[in-house]
């Protein structure tokens, strides 16, 4: 009997061993690896109007001024089903491929059919020029 409680007890000391070895040694945590976006020149501040503002499309950013010094970016990229929103008016970004509307204050939806905000993005301005990221 003594014979058989010590294969037994080898037996199993060999199967977790093996689940063990089995086993990611660290897993990397999603994304995590991702180098972070170099800066990217937007152009002159002056080309966002106070209670509205403008749609990059190449940069796939809108940066919009909700009061005069006060710029915001977000992802130009509609929650709602990924079309690129195309307009800034009366302090809301429009996307018109279904018609959502989102704050040019912080992206929060005012409209749907999107029910989820538009990201931020940083964006700073220096010597009258915009930057995002
Ligand atoms: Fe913007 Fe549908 S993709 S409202």
């Amino acid at each position: 009997m003594g014979a058989t409680r010590r294969t037994l007890l080898t037996s199993a000391g060999a199967a977790t061993a093996g689940a063990l070895a089995g086993a990611p040694s660290s897993p990397a945590a999603p994304g995590s690896a991702a180098p972070a976006a170099d800066p990217v020149a937007l152009g002159p501040a002056t080309d966002i109007p106070v209670g509205g503002g403008k749609v990059y499309s190449t940069a796939m950013v809108v940066v919009t001024q909700p009061a005069a010094g006060d710029f915001k970016a977000f992802t130009s990229t509609c929650t709602h089903w990924g079309c690129q929103v195309t307009a800034v008016e009366n302090d809301q970004i429009i996307c018109r491929c279904h018609g959502s509307r989102f704050s040019a204050t912080d992206g929060s939806v005012i409209l749907g059919p999107a029910t989820l905000p538009l990201g931020p993005k940083a964006v700073t301005v220096k010597d009258g020029q915009l930057t995002l990221g």
